[in-house]
């Protein structure tokens, strides 16, 4: 029963293991290094296609939703459209405004989850067109888009995606850049410069998967499998990565983690913290580094236990543990951020003995409300 594992325990595993040929076969083929821009199949997402989009909303469930709030960032940091999220069950059951100009980005693994397609319809008969983010290219959300950016993450079978996330992530970052290129928005050596650091990514992803790297993550996963509860922290990009990394816990290890905006913390979530709360912050170097830094150290002064993940050093040597990862672009930092955070969810549920692959109560698609 295990023939497809490849000689993993789990397939979530294997999953994991399979994100540098992934990253590496969702984006290379399509990026365009001497003119610094983005090619995708039959000419998808031209110039005149990239001028007339006014406004995004961005519809998705679960983790393929966490991919679009990564898309928001990147789309209106890059292309300077104006982009709303929604989950796709709460889109399709309000009084959505959709104004003239907008494209509707369903984002979705399987192409099949009621809520996306339902949600998506809404939205086209309210006016706007409509493009997806896929892993399967002959899936109905992918027959009823006027333009489909696919992922080739290959069939995942963990029930708790990791490759298929990534794998959208990458996606969304190739489209933010299309777009900005195409509004002429963004000059073509600063895309250049973003693109040759997205060509250098599989090394570093290769980097977090080897024997030592998951043994950190192991490691971290033994020393906190027992606390009452995790937080993750994230700012900019790298909050939704934050709510990635709860979810997972969540998902396969049955542990409560909640995912939330740094910035935030001090809102609320602050009285939650105290010795046996784990506090995951993710941090790479970037614009809001400092400020997730600063929080980091207001969670020590409260008690809690801290382990920072990503690339920015100076956070490594404040908080309890470290996860690094290495450097790169602030807006690639989310594909190799998410990792380690699988892998910390993983070894925790292995710890707790679950059914990895099949969580209980879980589908691996939801197509039916
Ligand atoms: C992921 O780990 C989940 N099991 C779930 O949130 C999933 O992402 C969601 O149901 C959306 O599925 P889709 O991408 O196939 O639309």
């Amino acid at each position: 029963a295990d023939s497809g594992k490849g000689g993993y325990p789990h397939y979530m595993l294997k999953e994991i293991h399979e994100q540098p040929d992934v990253i590496a076969r969702t984006a290379f083929d399509r990026i365009d290094l001497g003119a610094g821009d983005v090619r995708f199949e039959g000419g998808g997402f031209d110039d005149a296609f990239c001028r007339s989009v006014e406004r995004i909303q961005i519809l998705g469930c679960g983790t393929a939703l966490h991919a679009g709030q990564i898309a928001k960032y990147l789309i209106e940091g890059l292309a300077h459209i104006p982009v709303d999220v929604d989950f796709a069950s709460e889109f399709r059951y309000r009084d959505p405004r959709i104004v003239p100009g907008t494209l509707a980005l369903a984002i979705t693994q399987s192409g099949e989850t009621a809520d996306t397609l339902a949600a998506t319809r809404l939205a086209r008969e309210l006016g706007a067109r409509v493009a997806s983010i896929c892993n399967v290219a002959g899936s109905s959300q992918v027959r009823e888009s006027d333009a489909t950016i696919l992922t080739y993450a290959g069939p995942e079978i963990g029930v708790a995606s990791t490759k298929a996330f990534t794998a959208q992530v990458a996606a969304a970052t190739l489209l933010a850049i299309r777009l900005a290129r195409g509004r002429g928005v963004m000059h073509e050596h600063k895309a250049r410069q973003l693109l040759e650091e997205f060509r250098m990514i599989r090394p570093k992803i290769e980097s977090l998967l080897t024997d030592e790297a998951i043994a950190r993550t192991r490691e971290i996963a033994r020393k906190h499998a027992g606390a009452r509860g995790f937080l993750f922290l994230g700012r900019g990009v790298n909050y939704p990565v934050a709510l990635e990394g709860a979810l997972k816990l969540k998902e396969i290890a049955y542990v409560h983690a909640e995912g939330y905006a740094a910035g935030e913390m001090k809102h609320g979530p602050i009285a939650l913290i105290d010795p046996g709360m784990t506090i995951l912050a993710i941090n790479s170097v970037g614009h809001v580094a400092e400020k997730t830094r600063a929080n980091i150290e207001q969670v020590k002064a409260r008690g809690g236990v801290t382990v920072s993940v990503g690339s920015d050093d100076l956070s490594h040597s404040i908080a309890d543990s470290a996860v690094p990862v290495p450097a790169t672009d602030e807006w690639l930092s989310p594909i190799l951020n998410s990792i380690p955070l699988q892998l910390i969810a993983y070894h925790i549920a292995e710890i707790h003995g679950c059914d990895i692959d099949k969580p209980r109560n879980l589908a691996k698609s939801v197509t039916v409300e």
